[in-house]
């Protein structure tokens, strides 16, 4: 039928879609760019930004993590105060706003309900609004004020992945023009930086059986599994975990590495898998000391470090991209270890149970 026509030579959309990160970045970079090789976004964008004295992130799901780190980039690299926030929690339980909030609403299909509801809601008070989308015409498109488009093409499987680095390739070029348009001296190159992790990227989909190895190794029969990360690190094991529990229903959590031992080292066991992710420099020995903590009880570490700050026991090592970026290379394996840890367990990967690509009721 069509739809194996489209897969091509994929078994799955999400295979297919994981590959097409690489190319989602190019489209990105040359749809961006200007005539003198420089990315400037609408100038009424720019000024709603600049006008704002504080971002209100709004989103669900892969869209919200991906949001986590659009916080990071744009404090980090526009000076801008951001909060993130899960749309379904905001209607109900609205934090006391700024003075001059900017909502940006963050979804791959555009049509999530509880995103919309936020976005009626803030309208109804008179705010600004800016969607990030994969789909222009959808409703939070149509309704909000300014729409950036994330340029990945159509996502099919139900699991995010393309759409989920798109958005924060999107986010750091939001981040970029607000430090530019503040007079932040950067240096910074956006646009070559996200040609680097599009490379990246790359060389990590030529490398999908060391990713399938380890699903194999220590997924196939496991009942749970736990990503550990700290700064933005901790925001992509929060997508890795969420990755494996859609597709392949091990319930998998994602933490701040210093935290776990606040309750969650009581679940470690022998043999426990333990997916640790290190591409943040001023964390690398700190995340390293959570490692130890959980194989003393027991775990089997599985090291995701990036080159620069590798160690000889590490899994993997990620090629180098610059850290504000990290997240967009090191979600990659660990879409792939759930792609691979699905298929191999026998479940759906493109459609698993009880989820809907995009959810349009409350
Ligand atoms: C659904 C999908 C998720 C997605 C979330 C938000 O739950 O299964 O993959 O992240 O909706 O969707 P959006 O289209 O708003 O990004």
């Amino acid at each position: 039928d069509a739809s194996d026509i489209e897969k091509g030579m994929y078994d799955h959309f999400m295979l297919k879609e994981i590959d097409e990160q690489s190319i989602a970045l190019r489209n990105i970079i040359q749809k961006y760019q200007h005539e003198d090789g420089e990315t400037r976004l609408d100038s009424d964008i720019r000024t709603v930004v600049q006008e704002s004295d504080r971002v209100y992130i709004v989103a669900a799901g892969t869209s919200y993590h991906a949001g986590l780190v659009g916080k990071q980039l744009m404090e980090k690299i526009a000076h801008k105060p951001v909060e993130v926030h899960i749309a379904s929690e905001f209607v109900y339980n609205m934090p006391l706003l700024s003075k001059k909030p900017l909502f940006v609403f963050i979804s791959q299909s555009g049509e999530t309900a509880d995103s919309r509801a936020v976005l009626v809601k803030v309208k109804e008070l008179g705010h600004r609004t800016l969607t990030i989308t994969n789909v222009p015409g959808s409703t939070l498109s149509r309704e909000a004020d300014f729409t950036l488009h994330t340029f990945a093409g159509p996502e099919i499987a139900v699991a995010s992945t393309k759409a989920y680095t798109a958005q924060m390739a999107v986010l750091t070029l939001l981040a970029v023009d607000t430090a530019r348009v503040s007079g932040i001296e950067l240096d910074f190159d956006p646009l070559q930086e996200l040609g680097i992790v599009a490379n990246a990227i790359e060389a990590l989909c030529s490398q999908k059986d060391v990713f399938e190895e380890i699903a194999k190794t220590y997924l196939m029969t496991t009942r749970n599994t736990f990503f550990i990360g700290r700064a933005v690190d901790y925001y992509v094991a929060l997508e890795g975990a969420l990755k494996l529990k859609e597709i392949s229903y091990i319930q998998a959590e994602g933490f701040a590495g210093g935290e776990l031992k606040h309750g969650t080292i009581a679940l470690i066991e022998e043999g426990t898998p333990v997916i640790a992710l290190t591409t943040q420099s001023h964390v690398n020995l700190n995340i390293r000391a959570n490692v130890q903590e959980v194989v003393a009880r027991g775990a089997s570490p599985i090291i995701l470090s990036m080159e620069g700050l590798e160690q000889p026991s590490d899994t993997f090592v990620l090629p180098r991209v610059h850290e504000w970026l990290a997240p967009l290379v090191a979600v990659v394996p660990l879409q792939l270890i759930s792609y691979y840890a699905a298929l191999h367990r026998g479940c759906d990967v493109d459609k698993p149970r009880n989820l809907a690509k995009s959810v349009t009721v409350e």
